[in-house]
């Protein structure tokens, strides 16, 4: 390690202070000390530690205080706790808090070096680790988000900040480009994280029935209510909702929602009594909800309501350097599924990876490669058995072009795609949604935009 890794060291004993940092300073670390929780903390506000080891029982503050302190403002700081005798429940207690390790005392020399060191080395994975798998919160949570690319690292950082707050959250992107992914990660994140995460996808509830799917209704409010029901909102409480293709939602309904957004109250279909409620919202489409606005489909103002914070998924075309780390994880994930062990890719299997367009992207990717290594036989992933799950055609295409004029646009891809599979399911759409792995509402919308009938 470059510079000097810096540790803060809490107790209030001073005998235990003095020989801990002693030991440290021997050891090529920089120890400061502190006697108690309060005088902890001004240390953490002045400068960053890469560890803090710290007594459970101290007044004022004490190590529980500490540790919800660093974990909400300095999440890369590992903190090891100290236990005393009788204190093992408050240990339990500080490793669900996110505590690094505990360490019973009395402990020796060799016994605190080695937890130190494995903090270091832990750190530094997690300062080199380009998916940021960092703990963070309160909830030893993980950040699921991974890449190398600055893209993926400027999200995360944005998602760090962003699920410190309560903003209202606009993700957009297209299809599979992991808006989902963020949201959770988002909620998981914030101080909602043990409450419910709820997400909706707007397209895919029929235009009467998504009202009472968001908000209630009481009982005998319309035909065929014969029972109350709470709605997504009220299931949500103290939690976060997605709003999942937003850009789908029925202009009747955006002027609702506005209205429950700006009063942070619901009221069911048929109950005159409003409610309120504490629910996040976070939206997401892949439509452009600005030409919505221009042609008078998506309300401006619910727009900047929700649009408080923007996350925008880069397609995964443009953030091809994390294929081959995408790949890798996806590989091991997938061989740990299907018991599977030491599986590689061919070469001409990255190099296909590397420069196939993944219209779908990183849900393509992932499906592609679990696909793969259910099918292949042997240890090596060969480009074909990557094929098989992937829009065979657009495979066939990109492999082998028909003749030597460039290769059409993404959409004029998809265009033929879908006709083909059209034509060879025979017109049955079910078959066709299937077979190319989108849902009905999908396979509508693409019919739409292309003219297809
Ligand atoms: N950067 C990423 N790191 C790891 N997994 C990802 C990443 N982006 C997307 N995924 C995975 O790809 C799949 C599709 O992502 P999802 O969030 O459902 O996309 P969207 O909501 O945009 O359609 C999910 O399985 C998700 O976990
Ligand atoms: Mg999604």
């Amino acid at each position: 390690m470059t510079e000097m890794t810096k540790i803060l060291v809490i107790d209030d004993q001073i005998g235990m202070r003095k020989s801990l940092s002693i030991l440290l300073k021997k050891e090529g670390f920089h120890a400061d000390t502190a006697e108690n929780g309060e005088q902890a903390i001004d240390y953490l506000k002045k400068s960053s530690y890469d560890l803090v080891i710290t007594d459970m029982k101290m007044s004022p503050g004490t190590g529980l205080d500490i540790l919800y302190y660093v974990r909400e403002r300095h999440p890369q700081t590992d903190v090891i706790i100290m236990t005393g005798y009788g204190t093992v429940d408050s240990a339990v207690l500080a490793m669900k808090m996110g505590a690094f390790d505990y360490i019973p005392k009395p402990f020796n020399n060799e016994e605190i070096l080695h937890r130190v060191r494995k903090s270091m080395n832990h750190l530094e994975i997690v300062k080199d680790m380009p998916s940021f798998q960092k703990r963070t919160g309160a909830e030893n949570n993980k950040i699921p988000i991974l890449g190398i690319s600055a893209a993926i690292k400027e999200i995360v950082a944005v998602v760090q900040k962003i699920s410190k707050t309560d903003i209202s959250v606009l993700i957009t992107g297209e299809t599979g480009t992991g808006k989902s992914l963020i949201a959770k990660t988002i909620h998981s994140l914030s101080r909602r994280a043990n409450k419910p995460f709820i997400s909706i996808n707007c397209a895919s509830v029929p235009e009467n029935l998504l009202e009472s799917e968001l908000f209630g209704h009481e009982r005998g409010a319309f035909t065929g209510a014969l029972l109350e029901r709470k709605g997504l909102f009220e299931a949500a409480e103290g939690g976060s909702i997605l709003l999942d293709e937003i850009g789908s939602m029925p202009l009747s309904m955006q002027a609702k929602l506005l209205d429950v957004l700006q009063e942070q109250e619901i009221r069911r279909i048929g109950s005159n009594k409003s409610k309120a409620i504490d629910v996040r919202v976070i939206a997401a489409t892949n439509s452009d909800l600005n030409r919505a606005i221009d042609t008078g489909a998506f309300r401006s103002d619910l727009y900047y309501r929700i649009k408080v914070g923007h996350i925008h998924m880069p397609p995964l075309r443009e953030h091809t350097e994390d294929i081959p780390f995408l790949a890798k994880h996806f590989l091991e994930s997938a061989m740990g599924k299907l018991d599977k062990t030491d599986m590689r890719f061919s070469p001409e299997a990255l190099d296909f990876l590397q420069n196939y367009k993944f219209p779908g992207n990183v849900r393509e990717l992932a499906n592609a490669i679990s696909g793969a290594v259910t099918v292949s036989e042997g240890n090596i992933i060969s480009d074909q058995d990557l094929a098989l799950t992937l829009t065979s055609s657009l495979f066939e295409m990109q492999k082998y072009p028909e003749d030597d004029t460039q290769p059409g646009s993404l959409e004029e891809w998809e265009k033929e795609i879908i006709i083909e599979s059209i034509k060879k399911n025979a017109g049955n759409l079910t078959k066709v949604c299937s077979e190319l792995k989108i849902g009905r509402t999908t396979l509508w919308r693409k019919m739409k935009k292309y003219n297809l009938q």
